[in-house]
């Protein structure tokens, strides 16, 4: 029986889907232990590893927010998935996949194997680091600001707010990462990138280091599980077809090499993020019996102790959990 389903009398009131959350979260809280917190960018090292936080914002207007949701954190690879979709909504959905493929590398984030090993022709996904930074050298501008501003307006018409750069995290970020140095060189050398590799590190530090808290991912999240419609004034915020292959790259490739398992054992697409954050996408769903979030849902979660992939550890049981309660998995 699935945990917190109602029979068709029982009204799916906010209060009561806030009692459930709140015991989940608690119980959840206890697994932060299992995982570390990031440290290959200094600064990260500064997060609490105990916190772990989650928003739920439904289409219609239903608000769960339990645990830690106040603390600010910076949106990391989580912002992979939105230059992808601001890239394609700049140059086209063609333009951009002729220079980026859509397949999983089962291989970790920053892992440069691929472009060494094989003759690739292109990056393998938008969402590992070397997709990632092509595609953010796909976008228009001759300076990194310029470059983010297509970013920034589209989180401001998804937030209703415009998000702050966090500068500690991007100057730590950008002093210290060999790695994606070492990629962009590689990148470089077969001829993917389409703006001055210096510039596009930039940028691509820079988009990682916009702080956001749970509540925004959450209605990232919402938007795109109402296919980039806002269901507040039916605008169209994201195009359908690019909200679709967002959603796709991110239940194929949005955590990593366990990818395959949350697809597998929570059903929902999904990205994550090195600060600790995910953004999870529950679309809606027709279903005889009366369960939560029929209609779709975004969720956010924040929880900075990483498992050894770099998703967050009690996050992804958190998620993992809800899904299986609520019945959200979309196979
Ligand atoms: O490229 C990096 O190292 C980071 N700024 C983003 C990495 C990240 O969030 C990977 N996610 N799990």
């Amino acid at each position: 029986m699935v945990q917190g389903a109602v029979n068709r009398n029982t009204k799916l009131t906010e209060e009561w889907l806030q009692n459930y959350v709140d015991d989940w979260v608690s119980f959840y809280h206890r697994q932060t232990e299992e995982g570390e917190v990031a440290s290959y960018i200094p600064i990260l090292k500064e997060a609490d590893k105990n916190h772990l936080g989650i928003s739920i914002i439904s289409k219609n207007g239903i608000n769960i927010h339990s645990g830690n949701v106040d603390i600010p954190f910076t949106i990391q690879s989580i912002s992979k998935v939105f230059m992808f979709i601001v890239a394609c909504m700049e140059r086209g959905i063609p333009y951009v996949l002729d220079r980026v493929d859509v397949e999983p590398t089962g291989e970790a984030f920053n892992s440069i194997m691929h472009l060494e090993m094989r003759q690739v022709k292109k990056p393998f996904n938008p969402l590992v680091n070397a997709g990632a930074i092509t595609v953010t050298s796909m976008l228009y501008g001759d300076t990194s600001d310029q470059k983010l501003e297509a970013l920034f307006q589209l989180f401001e018409r998804m937030l209703g707010f415009r998000p702050k750069l966090n500068k500690d995290v991007y100057e730590s970020e950008s002093e210290t990462s060999v790695r994606n140095r070492a990629i962009g060189y590689y990148l470089v050398e077969l001829g993917f990138l389409e703006s001055e590799l210096e510039l596009t590190l930039e940028t691509y530090f820079k988009q990682c280091s916009i702080e956001i808290a749970t509540r925004d991912l959450a209605q990232m999240g919402m938007i795109l599980a109402n296919d980039g419609e806002d269901p507040k004034t039916g605008l169209e915020i994201i195009p359908r077809q690019v909200a679709r292959l967002a959603k796709a790259l991110m239940l194929t490739c949005g955590m990593y090499e366990a990818s395959g398992k949350f697809a597998a054992y929570v059903g929902i697409p999904a990205k994550s993020g090195v600060s600790g954050g995910i953004v999870a996408v529950a679309p809606p769903r027709i279903r005889e019996d009366d369960l939560p979030f029929l209609e779709g849902c975004g969720i956010g979660v924040y929880g900075p102790a990483l498992d050894k992939q770099g998703n967050s550890v009690a996050g992804i049981r958190l998620l993992r959990h809800i899904a299986k309660q609520w019945d959200l998995s979309i196979f």
